[in-house]
C-alpha cells in the first residue's frame, strides 16, 4: 500500500465542451491539486474517507452506505481498484464547482493513495469516480490529474489519445473565481439538450472550437502567445454562443484584457466557476488580479513548466461513456 499520494489540478487552455463529443482539447497541470493517504483496515471494517475542502468544509463517507454521489464515487473507485477495506484522508487546495478539475484530482489522490498504479492505470480507475460526478466525462480532467504538463486530448470512442504539447516557453495565467459554483453536470446536460435541439448549429460551433484548438496548440508550440490569446477570446465567444458564459465571467474576461491579458476565457465546465487569463508575464498577472479584486473577485497566478518535448502518443482505453 503506498500511503500518500498527489494529484494536479487543471485548467482547459481551449476545447472544453466539444472534447465531450471528440473534439480536441488542450489542458494544463497546475501545481495546486489534492493529497491522500489510505491506512489498511480489518478485513471485515467497512472503508471510510474523509475529505477536506479548500474552504476547510470536511465531509466523511463510508463507502456505498448512501445514495450521496461521495459515497457512491468512492464505493466505485475501490471497486475499480479491487481495494480490501481501507481509511483515506483527501485534501485539496482546489475550489470546488470551479472548473479547475477538484474531482478529477481527488480521484486520483485517493487511487494513489491506496494501490499506487502506474499513471494510466490511474487516469482510468480515477474514470469510475468521475462518472459518478458528471455523468458523461470526456475524461480530459483525470488525464491532467494523473499526467500533469501541458496536453493535448482526444476522446475517441472508447479511447483517448493523449500527446504532450512542447510550449516554447513557460504559459502564465490569471486565474479568478468568478464567484459562483457551478456543475460539470449540469452544463454538459445543457449543451447535450441544445445538441438535441439543434444538431448541426451545435456541431458548428464544436468544429470551430476544435480549429481553435489545432491552431492554439500551433501557436503554443510557436511560442506565439499573442495567437494564443486571440484564440482563447475566440474559443470564449463560442462558448458564450453555447449559453456556458455569465455576466461575470464576461466582465471579468475584459477586465483581464483591459489590464493587459492577451485573451481571457471561462475554463472547464462554465455557468460560473472560474475564467483564465493568458498574461505575457507575471506582473502583468498581478495587474490582472488587482483589477479583478477591484471587482470583488479573488484569483491566483498559475505557471506551466516549460515542457521538455514531445513523448509519444499515448493511446488507451478506458474513457468510455
Ligand atoms: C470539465 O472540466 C470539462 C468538460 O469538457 C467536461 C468533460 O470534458 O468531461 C466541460
Amino acid at each position: 500500500m503506498v500511503d500518500a499520494a498527489r494529484a494536479s489540478g487543471k485548467v482547459i487552455l481551449a476545447g472544453e465542451h466539444a472534447v465531450v463529443y471528440g473534439a480536441p482539447a488542450i489542458a494544463l497541470g497546475i501545481d495546486r491539486g489534492a493529497s491522500a493517504r489510505a491506512l489498511t483496515l480489518g478485513a471485515s471494517d467497512a472503508s471510510t474517507l474523509r475529505v477536506t475542502f479548500a474552504d476547510g468544509i470536511t465531509l466523511r463517507v463510508v463507502a456505498g452506505e448512501s445514495d450521496e454521489p461521495l459515497a457512491k464515487a468512492y464505493a466505485a473507485l475501490l471497486a475499480s481498484l479491487r481495494a480490501k477495506s481501507v481509511a483515506v484522508d483527501v485534501e485539496t487546495d482546489l475550489p470546488a464547482g470551479a472548473g479547475l478539475g477538484c474531482s478529477a484530482a481527488l480521484g486520483v489522490a485517493i487511487a494513489r493513495a491506496v494501490a499506487g498504479p502506474s499513471d494510466d492505470e490511474v487516469r482510468e480507475h480515477a474514470m469510475a469516480w468521475e462518472r459518478v460526478f458528471h455523468g458523461n466525462p470526456s475524461g480530459v480532467d483525470a488525464a491532467v490529474a494523473a499526467l500533469g504538463g501541458t496536453l493535448s486530448f482526444i476522446r475517441d470512442g472508447d479511447r483517448s489519445i493523449i500527446e504532450r504539447v512542447a510550449s516554447a516557453q513557460p504559459l502564465v495565467l490569471a486565474i479568478g473565481h468568478s464567484g459562483t459554483a457551478s456543475s460539470t453536470r449540469t452544463m454538459v446536460a445543457s449543451v447535450a439538450r441544445q445538441r438535441t435541439r439543434q444538431p448541426a448549429l451545435v456541431q458548428k460551433t464544436f468544429d470551430g472550437i476544435a480549429a481553435v484548438v489545432r491552431n492554439a496548440r500551433l501557436a503554443i508550440e510557436a511560442g506565439d502567445l499573442r495567437a494564443v490569446g486571440q484564440l482563447l477570446d475566440m474559443n470564449q465567444m463560442l462558448l458564450a454562443g453555447l449559453l456556458l458564459s455569465t455576466q461575470e465571467i464576461e466582465a471579468m474576461c475584459v477586465s483581464a484584457r483591459t489590464a493587459g491579458a492577451l485573451g481571457a476565457k471561462l475554463t472547464g465546465a462554465g455557468g460560473g466557476g472560474c475564467v483564465i487569463a493568458l498574461v505575457e508575464t507575471r506582473a502583468i498577472a498581478e495587474h490582472v488580479l488587482e483589477a479583478w479584486k477591484g471587482d470583488g473577485k479573488t484569483g491566483f497566478v498559475a505557471e506551466t513548466a516549460p515542457a521538455r518535448g514531445i513523448r509519444p502518443v499515448v493511446v488507451q482505453a478506458g474513457a468510455a461513456p
